[in-house]
């Protein structure tokens, strides 16, 4: 399976000693406020399971996240095909990552690496990223990506029944408008 590598972050294989970190990362209501409720151990063990055996099977899905300085574990990123039942198709790009390790910009250097992979080594000419309406975090990874939105593209997510979280937007990026370095790696390289 493949590793993508980040100035600051390693994108690998699932190891056992994630399972702890991750099932915390999706027991903290604040990182699951866009999501239908936390997730129990179990139902983190058997994300890791699936992760896992998605990257052996294929070469890519959801990757663990790693510091490289410290190898500690923060989240995840990847891509993953749109699940069935959403009113589009496609190939999506999502992160998740634990409250510590919010506001440095490794959402969105992994982010950037996800991408580049999708158009370089699987040759997609399009990748897609969905959340919440309401949750600006990730759309602002998605719009520091240059992913853009079309606003005929929400939809209500049929995960959630009713309320907030059920309006949901669909950001996309095309191959060509993809920058590799982006903006951290310019303002990195002009001093
Ligand atoms: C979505 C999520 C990954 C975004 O995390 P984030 O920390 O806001 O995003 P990034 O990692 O790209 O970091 C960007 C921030 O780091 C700051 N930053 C600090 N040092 C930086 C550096 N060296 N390089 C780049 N950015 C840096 C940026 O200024 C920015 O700060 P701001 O939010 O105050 O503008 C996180 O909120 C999360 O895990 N949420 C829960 C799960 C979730 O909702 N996932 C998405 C579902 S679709």
């Amino acid at each position: 399976m493949s590793v993508l590598r980040t100035d600051r972050l390693v994108l690998r294989d699932w190891r056992a000693s994630d399972l702890d970190p991750w099932a915390a990362i999706n027991a903290d209501p604040v990182v699951r406020a866009y999501f239908p409720g936390v997730l129990t151990r179990e139902q983190s063990a058997a994300s890791v399971a699936r992760f896992q055996t998605d990257l052996e099977r294929r070469g890519w899905g959801w990757w663990a996240v790693e510091v490289a300085a410290t190898g500690e574990f923060v989240g995840f990123a990847g891509l993953d095909p749109v699940d069935d039942g959403m009113p589009f198709g496609g190939v999506e790009a999502g992160w998740r990552l634990a409250r510590p390790a919010w506001g440095h910009g490794y959402a969105t250097e992994a982010a950037r690496t996800v991408v580049s992979y999708a158009f370089g080594s699987l040759g997609l000419a399009e990748v897609l990223a969905v959340t919440a309406a309401g949750n600006l975090r990730s759309r602002a990874v998605m719009e520091r990506l240059g992913m853009t939105r079309d606003p005929a593209d929400d939809f209500d997510d049929p995960e959630f029944l009713e309320g907030p979280l059920r309006r949901s937007v669909v950001y996309r990026i095309r191959a060509g408008d993809h920058r590799p370095g982006g903006r951290w790696a310019r303002a990195r390289r002009g001093g």
